[in-house]
């Protein structure tokens, strides 16, 4: 278990320096220290963003006659927040260390306890996300004797673990990074709090969003009056979204400022169930196509004790990330909640009247929402890959090859031309060019031996290189390499954008 945890802790360390080094994600004002929980996208890292955003609006929205669009301001009137329950309870349980200072989540902390008898092999307080991983965490953390001692004795072990927010009076829960005690738990709201207009006191205190879906439903019947829509229809957004997360942690995937994808799907209440579990499989199916096939994706439904009081029924899909299996998306029946709540706050009518059946209702509503940001950092672990690849000579040298589906993939053809002389430069710009004007993200490449620029494409993630070579002078033809199966095939090079195309959508 413990070699298990630790080569998904190196996986984890190879992909975040790929990451750095290739330009997909960057610590943000890294030049100043950085900042806990803000991130930078780079060359590479936009456009895989922009390409899952892209596919996510196609098929949730172009591809649909039941859904429309919508981009909605990230500071709204506080009202909202009121209503939506934000205010009152968007709340972490926040506790700190009395001796070192340290700030942690209450529920993400973990007192762990071994027994053998009446010695004590291991006491700590570890941070994890359940009590599983915080049972590895305090193994992984454990000295190598106390480790085979746990494992010599596994079977006669009495193991306690508390949730720091759930814990017993007479449990002590320690500080997972110097042992020091804690405080009691106490709530911290996550809303970023900022001021509208010259004025700094409570009358101008407005929130950066920490959710995009507020502001579809308070433009729910905008939409209804504007557009020719009736139930069941949504509306979908993809913004910005704050949280002042307490522990931003593994890497981009809790972070304070992130992107969400998000649909507020309005139906009749009598159809809430079905459409319920439409929107769940169809979620679920949509990372299937974007590449994530392997047997880490997976669809879970909430436990009753888990759910959100203004929740009927959810599901999560979860992802197994090499630091543990983490939501990527809720699909979640929210009843007419939000609807009959800003109805009260703001005094305007939220009923929708059906000309056929004669029926006045507040629709309920059914929302997938999910995280563009954890989107791609579950694309970035799936992709990554080490494996080997012959050089420029034949020999077979170790690569790392970001797989990322050919829709997703930064850039989807890069043109190099095999050496600088002969007019290859000018063919291969040539090509580079048609592929440019196509609209497809391309790079050229003419420095250096051509493996090395393969292996650079290859980290990038492109699914195709062509190579201009003696040939092309004779018959026009380029060759194609595949970025997976590293078969190279020839054709005509006025053939090149055609090719790609078909493989990419
Ligand atoms: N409107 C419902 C809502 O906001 P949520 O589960 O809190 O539900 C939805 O958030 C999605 O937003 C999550 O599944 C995740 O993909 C993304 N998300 C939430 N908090 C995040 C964070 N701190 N960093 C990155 N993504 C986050």
């Amino acid at each position: 278990m413990a070699k298990e945890s630790q080569s998904s802790n190196d996986l984890m360390e190879r992909l975040v320096a790929l990451c750095k080094r290739r330009g997909f994600i960057f610590q943000s004002s890294e030049i100043y220290g950085g900042i806990g929980g803000f991130w930078d996208y780079g060359p590479l890292g936009v456009e895989l963003k922009r390409n899952v955003k892209a596919a996510w609006w196609e098929d949730i929205v172009r591809k649909r006659d039941d859904m429309v669009g919508l981009d909605c301001s990230i500071i709204m009137n506080p009202k909202v927040w009121e209503a939506s329950g934000h205010v009152a309870g968007f709340n972490d349980p926040l506790i700190d260390c009395r001796k070192c200072k340290a700030r942690f989540r209450a529920d993400k902390v973990f007192s762990v306890a071994a027994n053998e008898g009446d010695n004590v092999l291991v006491s700590v307080g570890v941070e994890a996300d359940d009590q599983g991983a915080a049972q590895q965490a305090a193994i992984d953390g454990a000295n190598s004797k106390t480790r085979r001692r746990l494992q010599q004795h596994a079977d006669d072990l009495k193991w306690q673990i508390v949730r720091a927010d759930k814990k017993p009076q007479d449990v002590t829960v320690h500080c997972p990074l110097c042992g020091g005690e804690l405080t009691e738990a106490r709530k911290f709201n996550m809303m970023f709090k900022t001021h509208t207009g010259a004025l700094e006191d409570s009358s101008s205190l407005t929130y950066l969003r920490p959710e995009t879906a507020q502001g579809i439903f308070c433009n729910y019947r905008n939409v209804l009056d504007t557009w020719r829509i009736k139930p069941p229809f949504g509306i979908a957004q993809i913004g910005k979204a704050f949280r002042n997360e307490i522990n931003p942690r593994n890497y981009t995937f809790r972070s304070r400022e992130f992107e969400q994808m998000e649909i507020e799907f309005f139906c009749h209440p009598d159809q809430a169930d079905k459409w319920y579990q439409y929107w769940r499989d169809q979620r679920f199916q949509w990372y299937v196509a974007l590449g994530l096939t392997s047997s880490k994706l997976h669809l879970r439904d909430h436990e009753v004790e888990e759910l959100a009081h203004y929740a009927k029924s959810c599901a999560d899909v979860e992802y197994d990330f090499p630091f543990g299996v983490a939501e990527l998306e809720g699909i979640a029946n929210r009843t007419d909640f939000d609807l009959r709540q800003h109805q009260e706050f703001s005094g305007r009518d939220m009923t929708y009247f059906d000309d056929e059946t004669k029926q006045r209702f507040i629709p309920y509503v059914i929302e997938p929402s999910g995280g563009v940001d954890r989107t791609a950092l579950a694309l970035l672990c799936e992709a990554y890959c080490e494996d080997e690849a012959p050089d420029e000579h034949g020999v077979m040298q170790k690569r790392t090859v970001m797989k990322l589906h050919p829709r997703l993939a930064p850039v989807k053809v890069a043109v190099f031309p095999l050496v600088k002389k002969e007019s290859m430069p000018e063919i291969a710009r040539k090509i580079y060019a048609d592929v440019q004007g196509s609209g497809m993200a391309s790079f050229y490449d003419e420095k250096g031996a051509v493996g090395r620029r393969y292996r650079r494409q290859d980290e990038a993630g492109t699914p195709f290189c062509v190579t201009v070579d003696g040939q092309t002078l004779t018959d026009q033809t380029v060759t194609v390499r595949d970025r997976d199966s590293l078969v190279q095939e020839r054709i005509a090079a006025e053939k090149v954008v055609e090719y790609v195309k078909e493989r990419i959508s």
